[in-house]
């Protein structure tokens, strides 16, 4: 890239801003050529509580990661050449969770929060309002076209945002029976876990953690043998990894694998059906992952899309970057923008191994959080750094990333914390609140969309959340509105097109 004291050098002249925009001018205007493509592939990145203030952030701390100012960089995401917003509230919810927003985003129907893969006729944790109300996703359309599928995320695999992909529950936090009311396994509810190998039994990868839920109560895990809080869940005594296997055609390649060495040992081009279970429950945040037993997001969205990419019919994969989430919970905002990086540079090598000619590639977030960065920081600030003034009501100093409420809240001797005598960089520093929560909340204003490859300008304006899949399932000719297909008139191949302009010298 360009030196940063050049840089700097050439945004005192005008004629530098003047030629970035007129170059941006001319890629938008070859955005009149639209790409009416029919997406062979579609691959939906959802950064779960990625709020636009995380992807500002986010962008920050990748641009200083490189040793610039920051502000100027771009994330993989900001190159692509349609954004919207998205309206995130569940039909119960005006700050929503992941799991009915999940529901929205991949089946395509607003929902109550808490429920997956269900309508808003059902009501959180009443097995009994669930039959009759399930509701399909568009993985479950995808793979009923003939396409791969797939599943690769940061948290359990049978997690809120993963579980509205293949499953249908009442409950988001009914991971496997041990979670369940005595009352809904007696209705007949199942538990999320043994759905994952039940309703679409024929999921080609399925990346995450959540080994525990998998295994009968009491059995050790195979990482942390002497972990009590790691082993098996399971009340019916099932071992889900066999359940699995068995269900696989003995003439397939079936791989089951816990650890980044036998992932990354694997020939891909043989295997057809691929489970990779890393941890007991969620995967370690990226800044303390254990490179040799844990991938990265972006080796398994790798290793995934070789996986689907075999499949002439194309493929459906749903990535998450599913703990920026939880650094928010906790309020340890630098775990959160790391994840948040490390799921931008997924997205990079996603885009390296396709084309926006064939695949459309969505990046969007459930919800947003209460976090906030501020504070008249001046251009380079560190991201994670002081506000260069101090307040001028209790004259303490103040950092510029802040939660509206949630665990860094701190008062000392009756006054709010003095951060100068703080490592506020420190990767689990709680950056302050205004108000005491053992668990900072998700917010409520609209999330961003970010879209490319064929009918991505059909994401362009202020959407519900529930539309994604309609558009992602229109441009891919699969599911309830596929009439336009037959005409050929989506088939006209749109040119090449430069998407984007670079921020170089
Ligand atoms: C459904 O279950 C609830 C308890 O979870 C019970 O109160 C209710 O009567 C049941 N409804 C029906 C129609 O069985
Ligand atoms: C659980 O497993 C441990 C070691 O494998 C064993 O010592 C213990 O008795 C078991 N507990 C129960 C409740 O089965
Ligand atoms: C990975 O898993 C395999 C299969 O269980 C095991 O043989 C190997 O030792 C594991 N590697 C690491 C680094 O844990
Ligand atoms: C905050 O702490 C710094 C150094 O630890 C100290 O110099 C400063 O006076 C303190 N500010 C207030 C308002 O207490
Ligand atoms: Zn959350």
């Amino acid at each position: 890239g360009c030196p940063l004291w050049l840089l700097l050098e050439k945004e005192k002249n005008p004629q530098y801003w003047r030629n970035q925009a007129q170059q941006t001018l001319k890629t938008a205007l070859k955005l009149q050529q639209l790409n009416t493509n029919v997406a062979k592939n579609i691959i939906l990145f959802l950064g779960d509580g990625m709020g636009v203030s995380t992807v500002t952030a986010a962008r920050i701390l990748k641009g200083q990661l490189q040793n610039m100012k920051g502000e100027e960089s771009l994330l993989e995401m900001d190159k692509f050449p349609y954004v919207a917003l998205s309206k995130t509230y569940n039909t119960n919810a005006q700050v929503p969770d992941s799991a009915g927003t999940a529901t929205a985003y991949l089946c395509g129907v607003k929902a109550n929060e808490g429920t997956v893969g269900v309508s808003a006729a059902v009501t959180r944790a009443q097995c009994n309002t669930t039959a009759g109300n399930e509701v399909t996703s568009i993985l479950k359309w995808a793979k009923e076209a003939g396409k791969s599928v797939g599943i690769v995320t940061t948290t359990r695999v049978n997690h809120a945002t993963p579980s509205a992909a293949y499953a249908h529950s009442a409950n988001r936090d009914w991971y496997s029976d041990n979670e369940m009311s005595p009352e809904a396994i007696q209705q007949g509810c199942k538990d999320i876990a043994q759905q994952l190998f039940d309703n679409i039994p024929d999921i080609e990868v399925i990346m995450g953690g959540g080994r525990k839920y998998m295994f009968p109560k009491n059995t050790s895990d195979v990482e942390y043998q002497n972990d009590d809080k790691y082993r098996g869940t399971r009340l019916d005594g099932k071992n889900l990894i066999d359940v699995w296997r068995d269900k696989k055609s003995k003439d397939k390649n079936s791989q089951y694998v816990w650890n980044r060495s036998d992932l990354l040992s694997l020939n891909l081009m043989e295997v057809d059906f691929l489970l990779g279970l890393f941890e007991p429950i969620d995967m370690m945040y990226e800044l303390d992952r254990n490179v040799q037993t844990d991938p990265s997001l972006t080796e398994m969205v790798q290793v995934a899309i070789k996986i689907l990419q075999r499949n002439p019919r194309g493929f459906f994969l749903l990535v998450e970057g599913g703990r920026i989430d939880h650094g928010h919970h906790e309020g340890k905002a630098k775990q959160a923008l790391y994840e948040a990086v490390e799921m931008d540079r997924a997205i990079g090598k996603a885009g390296d191994m396709t084309s926006p000619e064939d695949t459309l590639t969505v990046v969007t977030a459930d919800h947003s959080h209460v976090f906030t960065f501020g504070g008249y920081t001046p251009r380079g600030n560190p991201i994670f750094g002081l506000a260069p003034m101090h307040s001028d009501v209790d004259k303490m100093p103040f950092t510029s990333i802040l939660y509206g409420n949630g665990p860094g809240y701190k008062i000392v001797a009756g006054e709010r914390e003095n951060v100068s005598a703080v490592d506020y960089a420190h990767a689990n520093y709680q950056a302050q609140s205004a108000v005491p929560l053992r668990q900072e909340t998700h917010g409520g204003e609209d999330v961003a969309i970010f879209a490319k490859g064929p009918m991505a300008h059909l994401l362009h304006g202020v959407h519900e959340q529930n539309y994604i899949p309609h558009v992602m399932a229109y441009a891919a000719c699969i599911g309830q509105n596929t009439d336009h297909c037959s005409s050929g008139a989506q088939h006209s191949t749109a040119g090449p097109l430069v998407l984007f302009s670079s921020h170089g010298c």
